[in-house]
């Protein structure tokens, strides 16, 4: 069981009672957990035994294709005919679309009512569920609309992710390798040096990757300058994972951003902040975890052309967070498209 504390709310791993303590504290005049399929059968039953007051289920589809402002219209209405008020709670109970939708929604239902996130995916803990991150996909851009609040409180139970498929646990860890390569060059080569995810203390690991973000969101909440670091690997990344949707070479999130920070890894070489010993380390480990993908890289038109779509973009300009060093993030950083081109075929390259 651990805690950390944010500057406006608490994170609680692995601890039930926490959450009705919060529940009776805030003496609700209604619940409504959303879930999709998936959190309905393996999750809920988990959070139903343990509640002590009444409560009302909005059941979602799952998968990223959801995350859309008709969704939240449908949550919207029912959450109407659940008769819900701005003193409701709403419980996001599941991985980064019921966390960021959820809270979404809740956020502006009537102005806002509570709303806390039980993430249920190694992603949504580590990363979706600590920081405010809210919103929807829209016309194709992911996130595009949303808001910045925070959680009355997250709630996280490892128990939850024994009923993931490998590929999600896969996915989520790109983001604690991300932690550790902005922020804490340790736990890069701690998390690094993995040979299988059974065998881990996923309490401590959560802990400790949890803790690397919510120092870096506490910070700088509104993304004004340090918070932008968290993005290492997804201005590639984001590209990659946009250019094999809907086809049969298909990425999570974290294999793509995994590719994108090999590559990105290999702009922060070129600009003479880490070495080529270490680039290469990266680019073994993640091949290690992802295997070498070389087939799921759009050409270099495409890639900039769907690079341009990023949200960090700034007059046109795209702009990356890089490494300073293993350990240490920066952000705002312009590079060629040269650069870019040899960061591809450095990808492509066999070890
Ligand atoms: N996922 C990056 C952030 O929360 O800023």
């Amino acid at each position: 069981m651990k805690k950390i504390s944010c500057n406006t709310y608490n994170i609680h791993i692995n601890n039930w009672d926490a959450v009705n303590e919060y529940i009776t504290k805030g003496n609700y005049s209604s619940i409504i957990v959303i879930v999709d399929e998936n959190t309905f059968e393996h999750c809920l039953p988990s959070l139903a035994g343990l509640l002590l007051q009444k409560f009302d289920i909005i059941e979602i589809d799952s998968g990223e294709i959801n995350k859309d402002l008709d969704t939240c219209k449908g949550i919207w209405e029912t959450m109407i005919d659940f008769g819900a008020d701005r003193h409701s709670l709403c419980i996001n109970l599941g991985g980064g679309v019921i966390g960021d939708m959820g809270g979404f929604v809740a956020s502006t239902f009537m102005r806002g009512m509570d709303f806390i996130q039980l993430p249920t995916t190694l992603l949504s803990q580590v990363d979706a569920s600590v920081g405010g991150k809210l919103g929807v996909d829209f016309n194709g851009y992911k996130n595009l609309i949303g808001i910045i609040k925070n959680p009355g409180a997250v709630f996280m139970f490892t128990e939850f992710l024994d009923t993931l498929p490998e590929e999600q646990m896969r996915s989520g860890y790109a983001e604690v390798i991300k932690h550790g390569l902005i922020k804490d060059e340790d736990a890069y080569h701690r998390d690094t040096s993995i040979n299988d995810f059974s065998d881990m203390d996923w309490e401590q690991l959560v802990y400790d990757s949890v803790l690397i973000k919510k120092n870096i969101t506490d910070e700088d909440p509104e993304e004004r300058g340090l918070r932008k670091i968290l993005n290492f690997g997804h201005t590639i990344g984001h590209a990659i994972e946009s250019h094999n949707l809907d086809t049969p070479t298909h990425l999570l999130h974290g294999e793509a951003i995994a590719i994108g920070m090999v590559m990105e890894a290999h702009l922060s070489y070129q600009q003479g902040n880490i070495t080529e010993s270490e680039v290469n380390h990266i680019k073994a480990s993640i091949i290690n975890i992802y295997g070498h993908h070389t087939d799921r890289i759009p050409d270099i038109d495409t890639l900039i052309s769907l690079m341009s779509k990023d949200k960090k973009n700034k007059g046109g300009v795209i702009m990356f967070s890089l490494l300073d060093k293993i350990g240490v993030g920066n952000y705002n950083q312009e590079v060629s498209e040269d650069e870019i081109l040899r960061s591809i075929e450095f990808w492509k390259k066999t070890i």
